[in-house]
């Protein structure tokens, strides 16, 4: 699958997005090293903190269902600048995939792509 296929895929996860409050859908698509894709949305709640964005939502799917080794991450929300991952989702994608690409989508379709390391130099890691 091409970029622009997993990005697509995103931006249709996007329109499953639940955003009363932010009005801003996110959507995400996370390759695994088999193939398999999983997909993600940002899910909003009254008490704000509980939020959860797109691509951990796609990760928690995954995890869930015992896959851990992941290639790719696109990322689309609809807004005049790239939808970036925000700090908790990189720390997020570190536990798993320091090395996973990572495609940022806004509303015209236009991407930039990064590693994780690049997005999160010296992360934190428990030991
Ligand atoms: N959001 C994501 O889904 N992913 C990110 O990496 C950054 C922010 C969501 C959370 C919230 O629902 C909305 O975007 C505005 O912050």
């Amino acid at each position: 699958m091409n970029d622009r296929e997993l990005l697509n895929i995103a931006q249709v996860a996007s329109a499953r997005a639940y955003v009363p409050y932010s009005k801003f859908p996110v959507g995400a698509a996370l390759e695994c090293s088999d193939g398999t894709i999983f997909t993600g949305c940002n899910v909003e709640n009254s008490a704000i903190g509980c939020t959860i964005c797109a691509e951990r939502t796609a990760m928690v799917k995954a995890v869930s269902e015992g896959h851990t080794d992941f290639t790719r991450i696109a990322i689309y929300g609809e807004g005049e600048n790239f939808c970036m991952p925000c700090g908790q989702c990189r720390q997020f994608m570190q536990e798993f995939a320091p090395d996973v690409e990572v495609l940022c989508a806004k509303g015209d379709g236009r991407y930039v792509s990064y590693r994780l390391r690049q997005l999160l130099p010296h992360a934190f890691e428990l030991t």
